[in-house]
């Protein structure tokens, strides 16, 4: 009898999974070797954790409240937390949604696959920014939905030529967009671009997905108004508590048209089924207490500081012919190097310097951004900043 090669399953993957190619932001989340200053990942500084107040919340839950804490929760969300998420993004929003256009997530990254579980059927197209989201191109391939970039400029997404190619012809199912301190260019959309890009998208019944990861993290704390206030009935709003509270809380919402948000909790039940109650239960106690007033503030100061490290030692160390954008906000800036140069093939260079990066081509739907990297100013500290710029700069010289 003849047996079947069991040393490898490769062989048994879907489709799905080989579309995804998860490589990239495998290595992204896997860190660098010791001795090497990684300005790649997206990871807030964990200096903005809020340790201590988390110890005395999370012991309050556990005595008071572990019939709901531990318990599951409804897919939509727990009633209390959902209420809480309605009255914040009312605050600072500046628009209440009605209680069936908001759920409780397990984090951002889980918006944009419940939309696309909610919405995308195999040959369903999307519009990007080109570049964006690493995970949200990964996440859109493995729906088997071929993905169309629209170059941005220093304004964002260029919506006259989303515009034109709309006129030719082009039928997405969905718009996907990161409005503020993009990742990973760290621009930001104008408000002359977002009224225009409601208004087309209303014109064509095209959906947006609005990714408002970074939103809260502007330096002067201002804020444009959102994709969702705008156009709430052609807008989902994917938010996160990652980036101005803590990743391993795992929790986020999604706000947008009442079926499209009833849909996109039905997906959640064959997903985790419901966001940690405990997560939950911790957010909106933090929330309620007041909390994120005092440490947003304080955590963009802290990221400001980051990028003025940064932009310092740009302007001292690069070599002519290097040009970056200049964030206002969030955790990212985007270099362009000379022509010519391939910021893939000088990675080896960058580590045996001591420096990481992620370069710019995965973050494109097609095959341009090789003379691009995002260098990320969220996780350093000033002084190791400042080394890691320089070192880039040695390579790049
Ligand atoms: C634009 C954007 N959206 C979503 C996410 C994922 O966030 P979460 O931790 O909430 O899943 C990230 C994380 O880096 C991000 O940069």
């Amino acid at each position: 009898m003849s047996t079947v090669d069991t040393s490898s399953w490769t062989r048994a993957f879907s489709q799905r999974a080989l579309n995804q190619g998860a490589a990239e932001l495998a290595t992204i989340l896997a860190g660098s070797p010791p001795g090497v200053l990684s300005v790649s990942g997206g990871f807030p500084s964990p200096a903005t954790f809020p340790t201590e107040v988390l110890d005395e919340i999370v012991a309050g839950l556990l005595r008071d409240d572990p019939g709901v804490a531990l318990q599951y929760a409804p897919s939509e969300g727990i009633p209390s937390v959902r209420e809480y998420l309605i009255e914040r993004q009312e605050q600072l929003q500046g628009r209440r949604p009605e209680k069936d256009e908001l759920i409780v997530t397990s984090g951002g990254m889980e918006c944009i696959t419940l939309a696309g579980l909610a919405l995308l059927d195999p040959g369903d197209a999307v519009v990007v920014e080109a570049p964006t989201y690493l995970g949200a191109l990964m996440a859109f391939a493995g729906f088997e939905a071929p993905v169309t970039g629209i170059p941005m400029d220093e304004d964002g997404l260029q919506v006259d030529v989303l515009e034109a190619r709309l006129a030719d012809g082009l039928r997405p199912k969905l718009i996907y967009l990161i409005p503020e301190f993009q990742n990973p260019t760290g621009r930001t959309l104008t408000l002359e671009r977002r009224q225009a890009l409601i208004e087309l998208c209303r014109r064509h019944g095209v959906l947006i997905l609005e990714d408002v990861a970074y939103r809260e993290m502007s330096f002067d704390g201002g804020a444009l108004p959102s994709l969702w206030s705008l156009g709430p009935d052609v807008v989902v709003q994917a938010g996160t508590f990652s980036k101005i509270f803590c990743p391993g809380v795992r929790l986020g919402w999604a706000v947008g048209p009442a079926d499209v948000i009833a849909q996109m909790a039905a997906a959640k039940q064959t997903g985790d089924q419901c966001a940690s109650a405990l997560a939950q239960r911790i957010v909106e106690q933090y929330g309620r207490a007041g909390h994120f007033e005092r440490q947003v503030p304080q955590s963009r100061a802290l990221y400001e500081r980051g990028w003025r490290a940064v932009e310092g030692a740009l302007h001292e160390h690069m070599p002519p012919g290097v040009a970056w954008s200049e964030p206002s906000g969030g955790f990212f800036t985007w270099l362009t190097l000379p022509d010519g140069l391939d910021a893939s093939e000088l990675r080896p260079a960058a580590l045996e310097a001591g420096v990481n990066y992620v370069p710019g081509r995965p973050f494109y739907p097609g095959d341009e951004g090789a003379a691009e990297l995002r260098v990320s100013f969220s996780y350093l500290s000033e002084d190791e900043l400042g080394e890691a710029v320089k070192r880039l700069a040695g390579v790049i010289a």
